[in-house]
């Protein structure tokens, strides 16, 4: 199977699923890495693992939707089967997102339905929440907002600051979404009516 990821940043997730690969805890190629940032250091990650990647400037482009189209038919030409999606700081257009329906996956750094959007960390911090943690989920239209998969749960302690909770959930998130992609290339993981069903089950 085929992985094209999309990143922003550092690319940590990124390198959790190039591991894995090489490992052979996930059974697919990474096929090319795309950012939106040409100074991520997820891109510097993909070519030390011998990865095609890719910036796409977005001012470049006239708006989002020329972006997407032009980012989709990068993406395209790698004819992926998943589209992970490791920091990928963009809001995604409706065709974009109706593209790679059932086939594209996020991690986004709170216990979703909870905090969707920006300053996870802070805001489980502020809240007092005795617990946080990280979710993978289908991409849907709405940000954030796709049926969870697999979620990680950690403690808040007193003391902590953002940067502490980032550490622990970013642990977390190494752990299990190299094991949600694993489940889909090896078609334990689908997407039916909206609905994630893994062996058989709905989740
Ligand atoms: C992760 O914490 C992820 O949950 C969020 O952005 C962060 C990306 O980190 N969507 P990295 O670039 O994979 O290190």
């Amino acid at each position: 199977k085929r992985i094209v990821v999309l990143v922003s940043g550092d690319g940590s997730n990124l390198q959790a699923l190039i591991d894995s690969c090489q490992q052979g805890r996930v059974n697919a190629t990474l096929s090319a890495v795309f950012s939106n940032k040409a100074s991520a250091y997820g891109l510097e990650r993909a070519q030390g693992a011998g990865i095609p990647a890719h910036a796409l400037d977005p001012k470049a482009y006239a708006d989002r939707v020329a972006f997407d189209a032009a980012l989709m038919e990068e993406i395209d030409a790698y004819q992926p089967d998943l589209v992970v999606l490791a920091g990928y700081m963009r809001i995604l257009s409706p065709d974009f997102v109706d593209r790679y329906a059932g086939r594209m996956l996020n991690i986004h750094p709170s216990l979703l339905p909870k905090y969707p959007g920006l300053h996870t960390h802070q805001k489980a911090i502020d809240n007092k929440d005795a617990e946080h943690g990280t979710s993978v989920h289908f991409v849907t239209q709405e940000l954030d907002g796709g049926p969870v998969i697999l979620q990680a749960k950690v403690p808040v302690f007193e003391e902590d600051t953002a940067e502490d909770l980032n550490e622990r959930v970013q642990t977390q998130e190494h752990n299990i979404y190299p094991l949600v992609v694993s489940w889909f290339v090896d078609g334990r993981l689908v997407l039916r009516d909206g609905q994630p069903i893994l062996d058989g089950k709905t989740l």
